[in-house]
């Protein structure tokens, strides 16, 4: 695959097929996803494709993604009153063009992110401005890879536009503050499908992603300890919560970075 900025200074992804053609691993994926709602990539299972075919390759790029969660803004919207979790937010359109060979991955203009008290009971119901990805974050081969790969993987009925709400985050914990990465405890996103891939974990226990079938019965329950790991969720099916994180060593802080990307299916006006 190869990237290009088109005349309109839209970031495209050259795709060398003609259709929306998934390969063996993405046909698994969609396969969890139709049966149980979910789909686990874990790269200790050596069955990762995520991992192996979107990050792996490309070490460089990836060396300055994972910097970029050394730059996050602390949220200032949390009403438990707590200090833990940092985050830059943006949302993009994807949109596949099987005739230009030309996906297209545009950048919207910022604007705020709002979720119901339904859906966030705790930090929900108003609208809340988080900083911005930097343009370097966007313009990384990665984080186009990963979309690219997984709106793809999800795109049953040959979707060919996706909108994406992309977050980066960070939970902290020290000796005074125990770090949260779902507040709202067992959740939706009100999203159609959510990927949640872990970028890093220094000095930090807990953290344990769990999934939930429709009746809230527990499906899954493991940490995301390594660099891609991740998982997929059909929001509509599924529910999902993280247990909360604890510094290892409470002498300094620690933290659990991870990239959830929620897409949802776009309707153009
Ligand atoms: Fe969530």
């Amino acid at each position: 695959m190869l990237l290009k900025i088109s005349k309109k200074g839209c970031l495209n992804l050259i795709n060398p097929l003609k259709e929306l053609h998934i390969n063996t691993a993405q046909q698994t994926i969609r396969k969890d996803l139709e049966i149980q709602g979910f789909s686990i990539l874990q790269r200790k299972d050596d069955s990762n494709a995520l991992w192996q075919e979107n990050i792996q390759p490309f070490p460089a790029p990836l060396s300055d993604f994972k910097q970029s969660w050394h730059d996050l803004v602390a949220d200032d919207f949390l009403n438990d009153g707590g200090h833990y979790r940092y985050r830059r937010y943006a949302v993009l359109t994807w949109q596949a063009d099987t005739e230009n060979h030309q996906d297209q991955l545009t950048l919207l203009p910022q604007e705020p992110h709002y979720q119901s008290t339904y859906r966030n009971a705790m930090n929900g119901g108003i609208y809340r401005t988080f900083a911005p990805f930097k343009k370097s974050t966007l313009d990384n081969p990665i984080l186009k890879h990963i979309i690219h790969w997984v709106a793809q993987s999800i795109s049953f009925n040959q979707e060919k536009d996706w909108r994406i709400q992309a977050h980066q985050f960070r939970i902290e914990a020290n000796d005074k503050e125990v770090g949260k990465p779902t507040p709202e405890g067992i959740h939706r996103d009100g999203a159609d499908f959510i990927l949640i891939m872990l970028i890093q974990r220094d000095n930090i226990r807990g953290g344990v992603s769990h999934i939930y079938d429709a009746d809230k019965k527990l499906q899954f329950g493991a940490v995301l300890e390594e660099l891609g790991d991740a998982v997929l969720l059909d929001d509509g099916k599924v529910w999902h919560g993280v247990s909360e994180v604890y510094a290892l060593d409470e002498t300094k802080s620690g933290y659990r970075d991870v990239l959830v990307l929620t897409f949802h299916k776009h309707v153009l006006g």
